[in-house]
């Protein structure tokens, strides 16, 4: 068989777990751990089905049938069950071949898109299930900013070239460094990339690029990207402010560098290659040559 390679111990004790906990499903009644644990586990699937699906369209071509490996189908519902029964496969994704195989044929690679929405679930999934290698959650908001700053990584900011941010024209009030060169308006861009990277790492710089999403009752959930330097551009000057922010567009290998570093780091936060930095190939205009990671 061919999922043997990917037979480990924690593989096979975690899928003896599932096979317990699914087969006596509505144990949740008066536990309200347990409840919570299979709304997590209700939360992966439906994440799965609503979003990972759809994007792996070029992996169900041939992993739903036919010569490769079968662990897909054209189905979300029996895909997913597919998946499962394959040993080894739904895990972290630092751990997960899902995430990690490299094909023999050297043209068949994943795309950014399918990496990152995979990466996404299989930490839903290594979560909700407590699989060896999750990526233990933040308590609270502080907590998650700190995680984020520390997966910064200065060879990925400079992959997506986000210390050439700081020049960008405004359409008659010259380059951000202009303003924001000492973290002016809570936004920090000055003209030495690694002075910008350093403070984007401090509170309140960093929610420049992301912000926490809480859950109902105001709990730390998630950190998503903020898109700050992207969506300021196209926001209107309410009429009543006696000031506007002078208007800038950004062209798109800054929009897309700003949307690469962010979406990097929080995978590379899961899947706990933040020091490594692996930055995924994209096709950014300006062409960075070499990932710098490895
Ligand atoms: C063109 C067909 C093709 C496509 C597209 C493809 N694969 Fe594969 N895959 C294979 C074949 C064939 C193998 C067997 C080993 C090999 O060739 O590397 C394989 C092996 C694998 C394995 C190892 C499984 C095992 O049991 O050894 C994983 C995991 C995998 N593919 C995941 C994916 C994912 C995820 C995608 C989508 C991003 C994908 N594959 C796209 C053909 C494909
Ligand atoms: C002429 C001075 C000036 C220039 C040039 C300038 N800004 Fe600002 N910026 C400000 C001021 C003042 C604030 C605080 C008030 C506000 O938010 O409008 C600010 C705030 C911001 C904020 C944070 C507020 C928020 O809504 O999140 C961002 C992001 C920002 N600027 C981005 C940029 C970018 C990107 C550039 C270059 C393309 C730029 N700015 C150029 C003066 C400037």
């Amino acid at each position: 068989m061919r999922t043997r390679s990917f037979l480990t111990a924690t593989a096979l004790v975690v899928a003896t777990l599932l096979g317990a906990t699914t087969s006596c499903g509505n144990s949740s009644a008066e536990d309200p751990e347990a409840a919570d644990k299979q709304k997590a586990r209700d939360d992966a699937r439906s994440f799965y089905l609503t979003r990972v699906h759809l994007r792996l369209d070029t992996c169900i071509g041939c992993h739903a049938g036919g010569s490769a490996p079968r662990f897909m189908a054209a189905d979300g519902e029996a895909s997913y069950d597919a998946l499962e029964k394959t040993v080894g496969l739904i895990g972290a994704p630092k751990a997960s071949p899902l995430v990690q195989y490299v094909h023999r044929d050297p043209a068949v690679v994943m795309i950014p898109e399918q990496r990152s929405i995979l990466t996404q679930w299989l930490s839903l999934e290594a979560t909700a299930r407590g699989l060896e290698g999750a990526v233990e959650k933040p308590k609270t908001v502080t907590e998650a900013y700190k995680q984020f700053a520390d997966c910064m990584n200065f060879d990925v900011w400079s992959y997506y070239r986000m210390g050439d941010l700081a020049f960008a024209q405004t359409d008659s009030e010259g380059p951000c460094l202009g303003c924001h060169s000492s973290g002016q308006g809570s936004a920090w861009l000055s003209a030495t990339s690694r002075e910008t990277f350093e403070r984007t790492k401090d509170f309140p710089y960093i929610q420049k690029l992301i912000v926490a999403k809480l859950g109902g009752n105001g709990s730390f959930e998630s950190l998503e990207p903020s898109n700050r330097f992207i969506i300021k551009s196209s926001e209107l000057c309410p009429p009543e402010s006696p000031t506007c922010h002078p208007r800038y567009g950004l062209p798109p290998n800054f929009t897309a560098g700003v949307r690469g570093f962010v979406d990097t780091t929080l995978q590379n936060l899961v899947t706990d290659t933040c020091s490594s930095g692996i930055v995924v190939p994209t096709n950014l205009d300006a062409g960075p040559k070499d990932a710098g990671g490895g």
